[in-house]
């Protein structure tokens, strides 16, 4: 692991002073309230610390993290400044949503000062005070911090992300290392989804089959306790999430006996899977198994899944009909939530409270019950308003590969953030009748926002990483840093909004936790290395002016389904798409050159021009190095559309440097590449419609179109 400090801070510092000219330190998320004052504290040795009112163990070993993040922990360079840390309660509530996270901080001449409401505010104050430490443009090593007072508390008590280690299997070290990551941006809440139809996750001794029948990738019993200690440390709660009665084909493929008959020759037969709500035997297990399952995860809360129930899961099987008959259950949904009412129960005994999807609060349940919307924003409005807590999200889908800013843009508590529209929805219809259905569910209605009573019963926001796509090797890369900008939607105040701020402050974010162990980048660059040995610069050089195709478009496995193939095979990972950034930093500080050239900053040009130059001549060296890789070879046309809009950039540039308007041809030639790079861009870039369209080549968007379209036009308004 990597430490701020040393060589490994070079980076960092570069990144920090191009992103922002000014010297002040990147925070995110933003604090609650900042304020910067003359002068700077240094730091020539380990900080002498005084801790009072803590728990004290917890707060020792944070500090310890802390000083070794910073390099401090060698008493090589002499006496530190002292870091007092105070808490105002030992917090029964810590690990939980009612945790004392607030806290003040200090550095002033005498040192540094950490006032916390609990532990859970001392973890908090001390990862800003690592950014604080590590973002200093300008100065070597962590030499010094710079004077604030610092007043903050989050927005949100759950900041939550989503991990599938089902369809994809991760490792004990990359789910730390996700952990790891979380803490420095004050992430509190690590949702695990462990079972699914491709895997189940957790060792179950009452049930080895589970595991065993399912590929043998799994956490022991000893490694989840391991885990969750791990996670408390740094402030995380771990939600294990054990999705019934749909999304259980690994459960089935060990006991075939529990599963209700789906129909005969039914492509779908994955989707349409579930477990048999009629059979006793059904709850004696899920009994069984949640008892242990409960045991290994003491968090309160424990998710039983619930979503995507379809109406072919029970509708073939005789037994669950002649059941629901004989016990006056009305179709589908009121079948599960007789289940759901059974599965409470069993949890409720063991003093937990049920999260689900927000299926499971279609029907009256109880108002203890937490619901997690991710069908549409409105669904916000429909869970609190039946006074259930609720977690978003809806419009957090991070494997859906959309822009973060996208995702930044959407608040918790918008009622339109994410869902169709009225229009979407009969275009859908109007294209394909299933999809119409599809986007019919997820229409979004004029709302009136909550009321401050429905908005306090929002618990706060969750990312998702659905794994389809992603695998050990990959998970950094698909969560960070944009994960970072998320944390910030959901701890900072609701105004902290700016998305080209965001575009600035995210790559230095990335840098630190990079230095600290975060394996983002190196995951790009090994993916880059094993497309084109030797020559990983190459394929870097491409994708950052592409992206991956959204919003499921590069899934194939999902399309081939919908195509009526039963069981496609599975997609490899190896494809340009794959180890292609959903933000590239590269193509974000192109544009914001372009935007200070065409807002008249000459001083611009030298950059614009040389970022042209490499995308454009990258474009033989990518043919010379893709002859003989089918993998690469797919990427050619990307890389000659890449290229193409160089040389429109280039010619634009010209014009301008030049003061006279390009040539008809060349503007004509221009709007062509601009306008195909858009078209393939809308292709993917909403839900359902990413199904309908024809995709780019090797599913790569080339992104950087509006950026050159902003050089063209400027070129043009010249006289
Ligand atoms: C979900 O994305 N099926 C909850």
């Amino acid at each position: 692991m990597g430490r701020i400090g040393g060589a490994v801070l070079g980076a960092v510092l570069a990144a920090a002073a191009s992103a922002c000219a000014a010297a002040q330190p990147v925070l995110m998320p933003q604090p609650r309230s900042v304020g910067f004052e003359p002068g700077v504290l240094a730091i020539p040795g380990p900080f002498k610390v005084k801790v009072s009112g803590c728990r004290q163990p917890l707060a020792d070993r944070a500090v310890a993290r802390f000083q070794a993040d910073l390099d401090l922990q060698q008493a090589a360079r002499g006496a530190g400044p002292t870091l007092r840390i105070s808490c105002a309660e030992r917090d029964g509530g810590y690990l939980t949503i009612a945790a004392k996270e607030g806290y003040g901080l200090s550095v002033r001449a005498d040192g540094v000062a950490i006032d916390a409401q609990g532990p859970a505010g001392v973890l908090r104050a001390l990862a800003t005070l690592r950014q604080l430490a590590a973002a200093q443009p300008g100065v070597p090593g962590p030499g010094q911090l710079p004077f604030v007072r610092i007043d903050d508390a989050p927005r949100f008590a759950w900041r939550g992300v989503e991990i599938d280690t089902a369809r994809h299997f991760m490792s004990l070290a990359a789910v730390k290392r996700q952990i790891d990551a979380m803490e420095r941006v004050k992430l509190d809440v690590l949702h695990l989804h462990l079972s699914d139809n491709e895997g189940f996750r957790v060792e179950s001794k009452l049930y080895p089959k589970l595991t065993a029948e399912n590929g043998g990738q799994f956490y022991t019993q000893g490694q989840v306790r391991d885990l969750v200690a791990y996670a408390a440390e740094r402030g995380v709660r771990v939600v294990p999430e054990f999705d019934v009665p749909a999304h259980t084909g690994a459960i089935l493929r060990a006991y075939p006996e529990f599963a209700a008959k789906g129909p005969p020759n039914d492509p779908l037969v994955t989707q349409n899977l579930a477990l048999n709500p009629a059979s006793e035997e059904i709850y004696r297990f899920l009994d069984r198994l949640f008892g242990e399952m409960t045991a290994l995860f003491p968090d309160r809360d424990f998710h039983v899944g619930g979503d995507e129930v379809s109406d072919a899961a029970w509708s073939a099987d005789a037994g669950v009909q002649a059941f629901m008959k004989a016990n006056s259950i009305e179709g589908r949904v009121a079948m599960e939530a007789w289940f759901h009412a059974r599965v409470r129960k069993m949890l409720e005994a063991r003093g937990k409270r049920v999260i689900g999807w927000d299926e499971i609060a279609v029907t009256p349940i109880p108002k203890t019950v937490a619901v997690q919307v991710w069908r549409t924003s409105n669904a916000i409005a429909t869970a609190v308003q039946a006074g259930h807590p609720a977690v978003v999200s809806a419009g957090y889908y991070l494997d859906l590969l959309n822009p973060v800013t996208r995702h930044y843009a959407v608040d918790p508590l918008d009622l339109q953030g994410d869902g169709f529209t009225e229009a979407e929805v009969a275009q859908a219809a109007k294209e394909n009748a299933l999809a119409g259905a599809a986007a019919k569910g997820m229409q979004l209605k004029p709302l009136p926002p909550l009321t401050p009573d429905e908005a306090k019963l929002v618990l706060g926001g969750e990312m998702e990483l659905w794994a389809e796509l992603i695998d050990d090797d990959m998970i950094d890369m698909r969560l960070w840093p944009r994960a970072a900008a998320l944390a910030e939607r959901f701890w900072s105040p609701a105004g902290v909004r700016d998305p080209d701020a965001l575009k600035r402050r995210l790559p230095v974010i990335e840098g630190e936790l990079e230095a600290l162990g975060l394996q983002a980048r190196a995951q790009r660059e090994r993916a880059a290395e094993r497309l084109a040995p030797g020559h990983a610069e190459v394929v870097m050089t491409l994708l950052e002016a592409v992206a991956p195709a959204r919003n499921h478009a590069h899934n194939h496995t999902i399309l081939a389904m919908l195509r009526g193939q039963a069981h496609p095979p599975p997609q490899m990972l190896t494809s340009l798409a794959d180890a292609a950034p959903v933000d590239s930093f590269a193509a974000w500080r192109f544009e914001a050159d372009v935007k200070r050239l065409t807002g008249g900053d000459a001083g611009a040009a030298p950059a614009v021009r040389a970022q042209l130059t490499q995308w454009r001549d990258n474009d033989a060296r990518f043919a010379a190095i893709a002859a003989g890789s089918p993998d690469l070879a797919a990427g050619k046309p990307a890389s000659a559309d890449v290229a193409a809009l160089a040389s429109d950039g280039l010619e634009a540039l010209d014009a301008i440097v030049a003061h006279r308007a390009p040539s008809a041809q060349a503007q004509a030639r221009a709007a062509q590449d601009i306008d195909k790079a858009t078209r393939f861009e809308a292709a993917s870039s909403r839900p359902l419609f990413s199904f309908m369209r024809p995709q780019p080549p090797d599913d790569l968007i080339v992104t950087i179109g509006p950026a050159i379209g902003m050089l063209v036009d400027a070129a043009r308004a010249k006289p």
